[in-house]
């Protein structure tokens, strides 16, 4: 244990990270050959034509014709910085993760995002905010890409595409954007009602965050953590912010998105820049790994519920300081990609079935957006261990590789022979049971309570905090046009709590309706009374 010796990359102090762009006296070319006019195109005699010869002039208008890569196909609007995260050493009992040991400070780079607006959209919309975050630990790069809501709509990652492209814009006008406020959005949460423990966090106060600097942030799915005997645990991550968890209102929020569309952006490089350094502290939840994978009666592998705090307090394990902003948006915050299934020894995933779907679909997504299989060797996505890997060739190789066999083990290059290194800091999954029978397409029955976390939350929060809940309903609701609609998102609040279903029937006009289901309500788990 013990700080990290390594010396810093341009990564970690902010510095520009190219070591080939803008240097040197002169303007030249691309292939280094000295400008003489970068202001006039070569032509035939002073009134032209342009000639095709002027080579600079290709060069320079190619390249600004391919400046723009596809944006993200969600968390397209984000801004990022540097940090360092010191642990404290509490979670040594529970991971042999080397970054989780006393003293250890390492580097990190963190995104927040929202999740359906485009890459010019406005920050102080009703959404999700994403807060994915990038440790460079010797052992190599660990990713904790979690949201600032502690459950997810889904249950399973097949249904993904569905919910965002129920969010995202309609097909025919692009309209609306980055708000859920439209008929697609709710018929969704209505039809899957398993969205409905999500979509409730998005109508709170936490649905617009005052700053990233004032948000929490939640790993949402349970991991499984390994210590140095080799003993297993359950845990959620959790961030704190020191400056606490603040939202905006909603007439607050509307103002600002004309005013600043840039708000939260803005905030966090001010912030960073006058030295106001924001701070969060990594907490756990642990829990025991038993075969059944639950703790209290709920099912750990369900991402639409929480583990209540009063059920299983947070152990505070570290701090992490945003010190430096990008110095490059396009090479950093642009290009940096995050997958969950970049982890470290000490840390692994469940099978949580929309985690296991997350773990395939980040890498098949940077490929498009980053231009093939290379985007590990982009500079912020680099890595601060040793790289010695197989993989060869591809679009945007910069790596000259050595050696005339790639491929292990080898009797040629050197005798390097492969081992598995298992005592030696090697990552090893954990073993973990599968079911008897395998290739269903069915799920856990625990999974079907859709509801009574839901009302949990809502029953948790202040009289002023239920109403802008009440009022942020009945505000997206009265936005579509499908009656049909709004009935159906009635009925499933009539099943979280009658009370707010009547208030929200009220602002829209509606009768108030039986609920649709009877779950949960009266006997919700005696853990979640
Ligand atoms: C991007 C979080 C579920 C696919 C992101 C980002 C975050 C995030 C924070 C932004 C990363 C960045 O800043 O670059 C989450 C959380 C989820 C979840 C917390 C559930 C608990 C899913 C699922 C899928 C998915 C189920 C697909 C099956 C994607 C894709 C991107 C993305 C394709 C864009 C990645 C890129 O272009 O770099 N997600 N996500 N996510 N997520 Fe998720």
């Amino acid at each position: 244990s013990g700080p990290e010796t390594r010396t810093p990359t341009g990564a970690e102090t902010g510095a520009p990270q190219s070591a080939v762009a803008q240097q040197g006296a002169y303007l030249t070319t691309a292939n280094g050959t000295r400008l003489a006019d970068t202001d006039h195109s070569l032509k035939a005699g002073p009134r032209g034509p342009v000639l095709l010869q002027d080579h600079h002039l290709r060069e320079k208008i190619t390249h600004f014709d391919h400046e723009r890569i596809p944006e993200r196909v969600v968390h397209a609007r984000g801004a990022a910085a540097h940090g360092v995260f010191e642990a404290n050493g509490a979670a040594e009992g529970v991971t042999k993760a080397a970054f989780l040991r006393a003293g250890t400070r390492t580097r990190v780079f963190v995104r927040f995002s929202t999740v359906l607006g485009s890459r010019g959209s406005a920050d102080t919309v009703r959404d999700t905010r994403g807060f994915a975050t990038k440790f460079y630990t010797r052992e190599g790069v660990y990713d904790l890409v979690g949201n600032n809501i502690p459950v997810f709509f889904i249950q399973d990652a097949i249904k993904f595409p569905d919910i965002i492209h129920a969010g995202k814009p309609h097909p025919d006008r692009e309209i609306p954007q980055a708000q859920s406020a439209h008929d697609t959005f709710w018929d969704f949460v209505s039809l899957h009602t398993e969205a409905q423990h999500h979509t409730m966090w998005n109508m709170s106060d936490r649905g617009i965050p005052r700053s990233y600097r004032m948000m929490q942030g939640f790993g949402v799915h349970t991991f499984r953590l390994v210590n140095e005997a080799g003993e297993t645990s359950l845990v959620k991550f959790h961030w704190r912010p020191k400056l606490g968890t603040h939202g905006l209102t909603w007439e607050e929020a509307q103002l600002l998105s004309g005013k600043d569309p840039d708000f939260h952006r803005r905030d966090l490089a001010d912030a960073i820049e006058a030295g106001a350094h924001p701070q969060w502290t990594l907490a756990l939840q642990v829990m025991p790994d038993t075969p059944e994978e639950t703790f209290e009666g709920i099912d750990l592998l369900d991402p639409t519920k929480i583990v209540p705090e009063e059920l299983c307090p947070l152990q505070e394990i570290g701090t992490m300081t945003l010190d430096a902003n990008p110095s490059n948006f396009f090479a950093e915050t642009e290009q940096v990609a995050f997958h969950p299934g970049h982890l470290v020894p000490g840390i692994d995933v469940t099978n949580d079935p929309l985690l296991q779907g997350r773990l395939f679909s980040y890498i098949d997504t940077q490929i498009t957006r980053l231009g093939g299989p290379n985007f590990a060797q982009l500079p912020i996505n680099r890595t601060h261990a040793d790289v010695n890997d197989m993989l060869r060739d591809g679009m945007h190789q910069t790596a000259v590789h050595a050696g005339v066999a790639p491929y292990k083990p080898n009797s040629l290059d050197g005798g390097c022979p492969f081992h598995a290194g298992a005592d030696e800091g090697a990552f090893i999954e954990v073993p973990a049971p599968v079911a008897e029978s395998v290739k269903e397409r069915s799920q856990p029955a625990s999974f079907d309570d859709h509801f009574t976390q839901v009302r949990l939350f809502y029953r948790s929060l202040t009289p002023i905090e239920q109403q802008h809940v009440a009022d942020a309903y009945a505000f997206e609701l009265g936005k579509c046009y499908e009656q049909a609609i709004k009935e159906r998102q009635l009925r499933a609040l009539a099943a979280i709590d009658a009370e707010l279903c009547a208030i929200v029937a009220g602002s829209l006009g509606l009768p108030v309706p039986e609920p649709e289901v009877e779950v949960g309500d009266p006997e919700p788990s005696p853990a979640l009374r």
